[in-house]
């Protein structure tokens, strides 16, 4: 059986929704998804009933609301099949995740070690390892990418050094969809002594990554991406990196004991989450799991790949249309541009019809420098979208580049 795409949309209420006087086409979902009404309504359900501080409180809100925070951690570890709860780390999202490591990682290197990047990556997985290259004199290299949107594993093998201490790499790609070898990524940086941080963002949506097997050290995920709230996701580590890594901030919540002498640190993971977090985010997370394995990842994943099939294959029906990123080994996303006309003025004739697409660098400046483009039309599938959707987003492009020509 496949997926009752009705009865699916009929669980999202925004997808009713007008958008300048047409019926809104949302193929935005590599920026953000859409929520299901079972996630809106845990988030209700926590402010009209258990609304609490967590984890400090003797009164029976606090002791409820510690109650659901926790069971969201373990809807997370059981759903990412990772060993210990305590292993997940609750943080503000992909962004706080890779901070969090990039900032602790430096105490533990020396200068001139080198740490390997990807050339597909989201600025949110260069910005913080380039400002702790600079405070710790630690290398970055660059494993470059191909006319395909794929990274060139050859080069990367020939990256890998005695001196290589880490390399982190996207998932997928958020610009271009590519699937990237992960498995063969975190394997050889094992077999030279090297840590591998994932970042998941993209790929959480779509793939059910089991982090045992993988083998990973530190993997991230934000919740909007994959039908939660924004401002709530995870870093997943290793128990003994968590334990070699420094705390990243300091405040309630993550000491032992303090006094003007000394602090003590608490145990993992309340020493990487100071002051009150996310309480209802970690719970509406936990929710929006349950929603996603309700339906199923694989019916997710086949039924996308239906929708990216169609959609490319009508996309390059029109005259001058060219898809970056081309990989046999892709999400669905299209990243498109139509001869010389600018993305942006396509993606705002495409609002007017109610279409939603993200035009832009895609916080991803060196993939399209490496195209040599300022940026593309990126058009990302979910599978609440529909084939009619895609005839509109396909037709409404032919306008635009009508309109532009
Ligand atoms: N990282 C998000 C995107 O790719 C915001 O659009």
């Amino acid at each position: 059986m496949g997926l009752n795409i009705e009865k699916i949309r009929a669980d999202f209420p925004i997808l009713d929704r007008k958008v300048n006087g047409q019926q809104l086409a949302y193929f935005d979902n590599a920026a953000t998804s859409q929520t299901p009404r079972q996630v809106i309504n845990s988030i209700v359900k926590y402010y009209e009933t258990i609304n609490a501080n967590i984890h400090r409180g003797v009164h029976t809100l606090s002791q409820e609301a510690t109650d659901a925070y926790e069971a969201g951690r373990e809807k997370v570890r059981k759903h990412f099949n990772v060993q210990h709860s305590h292993e997940i780390i609750f943080t503000s999202g992909t962004t706080h995740s890779i901070n969090l490591v990039a900032s602790g990682f430096g105490s533990l290197l020396q200068k001139g070690d080198e740490i390997i990047v990807s050339a597909l990556e989201h600025h949110s997985n260069i910005v913080p390892w380039q400002m702790m290259c600079e405070k710790t004199g630690v290398v970055l290299k660059v494993i470059p990418m191909t006319l395909s949107g794929e990274l060139d594993m050859e080069k990367y093998t020939q990256l890998l050094s005695a001196k290589t201490k880490l390399v982190f790499v996207n998932h997928v790609s958020n610009a271009l969809g590519t699937i990237n070898p992960i498995e063969k990524i975190i394997s050889q940086a094992h077999e030279i002594g090297a840590a591998v941080l994932i970042d998941g963002a993209q790929a959480a949506p779509h793939i059910k990554a089991d982090l045992q097997e993988l083998d990973v050290d530190f993997y991230t995920v934000s919740a909007h991406k994959i039908c939660g709230p924004t401002g709530v996701g995870i870093l997943y580590g290793k128990e003994e990196w968590l334990r070699k890594l420094p705390p990243y901030q300091g405040g309630g919540e993550m000491i032992a004991e303090v006094t003007f002498e000394e602090t003590t640190y608490a145990d993992l993971p309340h020493k990487f989450e100071a002051g009150t977090p996310n309480i209802c985010g970690g719970i509406a997370f936990g929710a929006a799991l349950d929603y996603m394995n309700q339906i199923g990842f694989d019916k997710v994943a086949s039924y996308e790949h239906e929708l990216l099939t169609y959609a490319t294959e009508k996309l390059l029906e029109i005259d001058g249309l060219k898809i970056y990123g081309e990989s046999l080994q892709k999400t669905a996303v299209i990243s498109f541009n139509v001869g010389n006309i600018h993305p942006y003025d396509i993606g705002t004739l495409l609002d007017k019809m109610g279409i939603a697409v993200r035009t832009g660098h895609h916080c991803a400046q060196p993939i399209m420098d490496y195209f040599q483009i300022p940026g593309t039309i990126r058009a990302s599938f979910s599978f609440y979208n529909t084939f009619e959707e895609i005839d509109r987003l396909v037709g409404g492009v032919k306008k635009s580049v009508m309109m532009l020509s």
